[in-house]
């Protein structure tokens, strides 16, 4: 999370809260409008009509269903209302000042939330929050609907500051201009059908087509064959006309989780039409992944971090080894450690730290510490140095440091 984060509330001193953030990430410095290129795609998109939504699938798969909208990925885009925009709206803690004149608040009518610029005191720009992207775990930010291009509003919300703050890179000046990328909505939701071209910047899209969230069909595949097959055959036990990862290879299970935490990649075909269980070379130049653990980052590429780890080189661990798709097991320590001794309880595999009895129940502290991140950062007026979140490093190893961290907190725990 964020660390040490401390500012002086005086009125009329306004701070500038600048955050050059990759976390919001891979897309917020793509924003170059392409040349439109000569060859059309050879992949398109599956069709909307292929897609059955996420409440088709509650009448027969009811526990997965109710047990996944807690989950983070369920949650990373939706349909903004009442419940999921996590900023307050409360007079004084709903505003960003970015000058002693420009403000931008975050305000109630009729049962729309807008943000709206104000100067001097007075209201120029207002626009709706028609829909949020992220659990709200770290932050949230905010898009609206403008003539079929969809556009990111001025303030994003930071969780551990519980504070509206000017949205990752931006500058220090107020725009509603900004248009999302496709492979932003890629990252963070099942399905938005682009009504332009490949290349285009920005990109229109259907108004109506949309499967918020990371859900289902992202790792199933588009299902309304299957539902409508199943609804009309309900003595069928077998799963027909689906996706099961249960039955991918190695390669094909890791990919379908990289597409979204491999890092930045550059698409070679329109967004949203990778489908589980395929290829990822056959959407993306591969060379444009970064590859050397020094330039990775704990945001974003949990996939290259693992992949350099000896856990990962010597054995067929997958993503799945340690979590499962369908609950949210954030902070569920004990569990996650179960995980590492699942290959890690026989002799010669087991830890070699002796005599800590908390060792049983936490592996992670000292071999997956929390590690600031390089590319999510806060600079604050006043400070020359950024400030960083912490995220949980992919990159399994022995660690002196972490170890000795743990050890402290612990003496100082009693
Ligand atoms: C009308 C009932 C019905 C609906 C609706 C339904 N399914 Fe299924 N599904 C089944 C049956 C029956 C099976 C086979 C038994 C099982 O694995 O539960 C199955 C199996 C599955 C499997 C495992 C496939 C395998 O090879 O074992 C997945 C994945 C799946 N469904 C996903 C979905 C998704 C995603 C949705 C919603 C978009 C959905 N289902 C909606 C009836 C349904
Ligand atoms: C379509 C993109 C996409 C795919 C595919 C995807 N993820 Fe994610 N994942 C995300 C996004 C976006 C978040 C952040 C959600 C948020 O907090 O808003 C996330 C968050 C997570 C988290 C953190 C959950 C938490 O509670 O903090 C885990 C763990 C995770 N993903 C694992 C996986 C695994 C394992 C796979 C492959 C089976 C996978 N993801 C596939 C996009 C994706
Ligand atoms: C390559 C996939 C990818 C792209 C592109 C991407 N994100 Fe993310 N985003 C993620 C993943 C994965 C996480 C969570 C895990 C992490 O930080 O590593 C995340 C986290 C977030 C979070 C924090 C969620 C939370 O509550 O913790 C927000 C907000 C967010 N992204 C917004 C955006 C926006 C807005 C865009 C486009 C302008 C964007 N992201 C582009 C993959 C992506
Ligand atoms: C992030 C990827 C992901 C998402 C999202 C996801 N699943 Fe799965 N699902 C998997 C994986 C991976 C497996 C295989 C688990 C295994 O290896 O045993 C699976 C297995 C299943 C199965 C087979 C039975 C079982 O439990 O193993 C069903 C049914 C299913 N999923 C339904 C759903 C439904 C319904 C949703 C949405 C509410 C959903 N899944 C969302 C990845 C996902
Ligand atoms: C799928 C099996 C598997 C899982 C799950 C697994 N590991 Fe490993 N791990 C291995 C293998 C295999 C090695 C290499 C052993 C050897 O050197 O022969 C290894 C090596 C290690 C090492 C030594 C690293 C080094 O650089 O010397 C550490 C530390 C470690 N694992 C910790 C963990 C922790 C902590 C977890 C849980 C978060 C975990 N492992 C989960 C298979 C696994
Ligand atoms: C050896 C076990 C292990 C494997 C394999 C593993 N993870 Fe994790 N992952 C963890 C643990 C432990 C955490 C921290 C959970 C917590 O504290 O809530 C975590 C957290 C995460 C988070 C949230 C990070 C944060 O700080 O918010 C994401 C995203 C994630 N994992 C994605 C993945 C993806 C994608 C893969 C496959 C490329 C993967 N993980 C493979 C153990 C693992
Ligand atoms: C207090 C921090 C700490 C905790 C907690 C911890 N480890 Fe370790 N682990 C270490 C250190 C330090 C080493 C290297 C010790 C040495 O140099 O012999 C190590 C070594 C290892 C090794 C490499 C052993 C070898 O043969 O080289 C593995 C595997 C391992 N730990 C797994 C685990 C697992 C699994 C857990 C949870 C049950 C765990 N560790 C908990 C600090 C820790």
């Amino acid at each position: 999370m964020f660390n040490r984060i401390t500012y002086k509330k005086s009125i009329g001193v306004f701070i500038f809260v600048i955050l050059s953030v990759f976390l919001f990430v891979t897309c917020t410095s793509n924003n170059q409008p392409h040349q439109p290129q000569q060859n059309q795609p050879l992949i398109t998109p599956a069709a909307f009509s292929s897609y059955a939504g996420t409440a088709s699938c509650m009448g027969c798969h009811k526990d997965i269903v109710n047990s996944f909208m807690h989950t983070a990925h369920f949650q990373t885009s939706r349909k903004a209302d009442a419940k999921n925009i996590k900023g307050s709206i409360e007079e004084g803690k709903n505003e960003f000042h970015y000058s002693d004149q420009y403000t931008v608040k975050v305000e109630k009518k009729n049962d729309t939330y807008y943000q709206t610029e104000y100067v001097n005191g007075i209201a120029k720009v207002a626009q709706p929050i028609d829909i949020t992207v992220g659990s709200g775990k770290r932050g949230q930010t905010f898009l609206y609907w403008n003539d079929g291009y969809l556009m990111q509003l001025p303030l994003t919300y930071f969780t551990s500051l519980d504070q509206w703050t000017n949205s990752p890179g931006y500058s220090n000046r107020i725009t509603f201009k900004r248009p999302i990328t496709t492979r932003c909505l890629e990252c963070h939701s099942t399905y938005f059908q682009s009504l332009s071209s490949i290349n285009a910047f920005p990109e229109k899209f259907s108004t109506q087509n949309i499967i918020y969230g990371v859900s289902c069909e992202k790792c199933h595949g588009p299902a309304a064959e299957h539902v409508a097959f199943h609804t009309k055959n309900p003595q069928e036990k077998k799963g027909k006309f689906i996706i099961n990862p249960a039955t991918f290879s190695r390669v094909q299970s890791l990919e379908m989780c990289r597409l979204c935490h491999g890092g930045r990649l550059s698409k070679t075909e329109p967004s949203f039409s990778f489908k589980a269980g395929d290829k990822l070379s056959n959407y993306f130049k591969m060379d444009s992944a970064i590859t050397n653990l020094a330039d990775m980052d704990v945001h974003g590429n949990q996939y290259g971090m693992l992949a350099a780890s000896k856990c990962f080189k010597m054995s067929e661990m997958t993503c799945n080894s340690c979590h499962s798709a369908h609950e949210n097991e954030t902070g569920k320590t004990e569990l996650y450690s179960q995980r590492c001794k699942n290959c890690h309880s026989t002799n010669g595999y087991a830890c070699t730290v002796k005599g800590i009895s908390e060792i049983k129940n936490n592996c992670i502290d000292c071999h997956m510490p929390e590690q600031p991140s390089k590319a999510i950062m806060v600079l604050l007026q006043g400070n020359n140095v950024p400030v960083s979140a912490s995220m949980r490093s992919h990159f399994i190893r022995i660690d002196k440091e972490a170890t000795h961290k743990f050890l402290v907190t612990r003496k100082n725990k009693g």
